[in-house]
């Protein structure tokens, strides 16, 4: 446990906005903050910042907490790294008796290695065997730009970097965490899981390696591309390639290119702007990590047939988070890397300019595949116009589209016009019947983070106001428990954080969010935060706490709701109920 004097001082010296500030955009909103939820999908904010109590609540997806909460869920980090990461941030030391925690000095040693990992291989280039650096230089990548990304060479041996990493120290179990070696079935050894390769060293927002990429050198070499896999210190769908120095940009926009070639040459060509997805399809945790950064997003993918299939894919994955997508054309070249090269960075920037918006790219997409000169194809191609159109939320940017199709497709606009109108309905028809079929086939209103609130929602209820009062008015305790105790609270969430509020205030702490998030996980803080959240409009009156306090000390249930309880929820219900009875 760390000395609450010593966490008072990390909060101060973290001040929630400030450090929320420099992952998400805040907005002022009277004395709160907003901004967009960096968990879940969303184009309005609905993640609120509270500087008096440094805290947040994400009133969408329920995400929230304190400081160190914010770290652990938003950098992946368990408790104490987070602890560590914003000590760091703030030049202050840990006091010593925490430094021994297992998982996250295994953490650190995984990135400790993977940094001597890269430097070994940045050194290799220049060794004896120069193929790496030839190969690099044969892909028209300048010493500076090599440099800059760091990247490296695996040479054939099987055991370059192992022994190198042996003899600075690192075990078997570190060289097989960080996913560097693979252990032979045959003989039981460990072996260089990249060789014959130039390397990509992945880098995190903070500058630590996470990661390797590995491109092969030889002509058919297979696969082309190794990439590590996940590890405790890396995650592939929560990563772009190159975000950190896209971030440094200040660019409102950001390139997404397919592969680690195209992103390093569309940088040496001078827009530093550029990422790339990590060996895998775009995910919607690396479009709300742009969306942190950019408004908009220009998709530089393949001109290849996978590549413009990959781009309808994110066209839509970025306009779920809100990101505005546009297309870039190439022609006469495979892909960005090979396009520089051909025309040079001054026809590339042009491309850029020139970039479609999505919707001109769907429209153009209805007819691939029809035949033109048919009215069979031209009907197709129609209808598909028609489904794009129909999902434009926009009515006048709707209309400028409809004008340019009907024109195009010889039709009159008012029929278009029409037939679009008719498409909305019934999507939205469509839509409610879903959101109907979902509400309607969700399972009695379930709650994850307290399980027994579904059984008990009254009870539950009562619990939250009754622990609302205490986050407000803490003096209140004494007299809350002279008509309470923890264990008379229903819910074993809610029991448990009654009790933990009220150890430490009895302890003398003054009340802070910080309080709890040593012992309750990143979803129960969001909870927390929640309850205190959530009820703040309502001044919650002494009388109404012990209203509340009634409800939990007559236990009832109602026979009717009683017999809709799946067996679980029952016999959680029947313990509570026995439970009452007794005390
Ligand atoms: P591409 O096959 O388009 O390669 O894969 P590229 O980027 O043009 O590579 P060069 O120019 O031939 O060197 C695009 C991306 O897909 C992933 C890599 O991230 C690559 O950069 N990929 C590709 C793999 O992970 N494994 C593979 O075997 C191939
Ligand atoms: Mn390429």
């Amino acid at each position: 446990m760390l000395p609450q004097e010593f966490l008072y001082q990390l909060r101060q010296a973290n001040p929630i906005d400030t450090v929320m500030g420099s992952y998400v955009h805040l907005i002022k909103a009277g004395s709160l903050l907003k901004c967009l939820c960096p968990f879940h999908s969303e184009k309005t904010p609905s993640c609120t910042v509270y500087p008096h109590n440094n805290s947040f609540y994400c009133f969408g997806c329920h995400a929230g907490g304190d400081v160190i909460t914010f770290i652990m869920q938003i950098e992946g980090l368990p408790y104490m790294d987070a602890v560590r990461m914003l000590a760091e941030r703030a030049g202050m030391t840990v006091p010593e008796q925490e430094r021994d925690n297992g998982e996250s000095k295994f953490r650190m040693r995984l990135l400790e290695l993977n940094r001597a990992a890269a430097r070994y291989f940045f050194e290799n280039l220049t060794g004896k065997d120069k193929r790496g650096l030839i190969y690099l230089k044969e892909r028209a990548l300048k010493p500076e730009i090599i440099r800059k990304y760091g990247l490296g060479y695996a040479d054939d041996r099987w055991d370059g970097l192992l022994n190198a990493m042996k003899q600075l120290g690192y075990t078997d179990e570190e060289l097989l965490g960080a996913n560097l070696c693979s252990r032979s079935g045959k003989t039981g050894n460990l072996y260089d899981k990249f060789r014959n390769r130039v390397i990509f060293p992945i880098f995190d927002l903070r500058g630590s390696v996470i990661a390797f990429g590995g491109r092969t050198i030889e002509k058919d070499g297979e696969p082309k591309y190794l990439n590590s896999s996940d590890t405790p210190v890396f995650k592939k769908g929560r990563n772009l390639f190159s975000m950190n120095f896209a971030k440094k940009s200040q660019s409102k926009r950001l390139i997404l290119a397919e592969g680690y070639m195209d992103v390093i040459s569309i940088h040496q060509a001078g827009f530093e702007n550029v990422v790339a997805s990590l060996g895998t399809a775009l995910t919607p945790d690396q479009c709300r990590l742009m969306r942190q950064y950019a408004e908009e997003v220009v998709i530089s993918y393949d001109s290849d047939a996978a590549g413009q299939n990959a781009t309808v894919k994110a066209v839509n994955l970025l306009r779920a988070v809100g990101l505005r997508p546009r297309i870039l054309h190439m022609h006469d070249a495979k892909d960005p890397d090979e396009y520089i090269k051909k025309f040079g960075s001054a026809y590339f920037r042009k491309l850029l300019e020139e970039a479609d918006d999505a919707v001109s790219y769907e429209l153009q997409r209805c007819r691939d595949g029809t035949d033109p000169e048919s009215e069979d194809g031209t009907i197709t191609a129609l209808h598909k116009a028609i489904s794009v159109l129909s999902g434009i939320e926009n009515e006048l940017d709707r209309n400028v589209y409809l004008s340019k199709i009907a024109k195009e497709y010889e039709i009159s606009p008012e029929i278009l016009k029409a037939q679009v109108a008719q498409e909305i309905r019934k999507r939205k028809k469509n839509e409610k019947k879903q959101t109907w079929t979902a509400l309607k086939t969700a399972p009695l209103l379930r709650d994850p983070i307290n399980p027994e609130a579904a059984a008990r929602p009254k009870e539950a209820k009562a619990e939250e106001q009754i622990l609302c009062y205490l986050f407000r008015q803490p003096d209140a305790l004494e007299d809350v428990l002279k008509q309470i105790r923890p264990e008379e609270f229903v819910t074993e969430l809610n029991r448990r954080i009654f009790r933990h509020l009220t150890d430490k205030l009895q302890q003398g702490y003054p009340y802070d969010l910080s309080l709890f998030s040593d012992s309750f996980t990143p979803q129960e803080m969001g909870r927390i935060t929640g309850i205190e959240a959530s009820h703040s409009e309502l001044d919650i009156s002494p009388k109404a706490v012990s209203d509340c306090i009634r409800v939990l000390k007559n236990p009832k249930l109602d026979p009717a709701k009683a017999a809709e309880l799946d067996d679980s929820d029952w016999a959680a219900n029947f313990q509570a109920i026995k439970q009452q009875k007794r005390s």
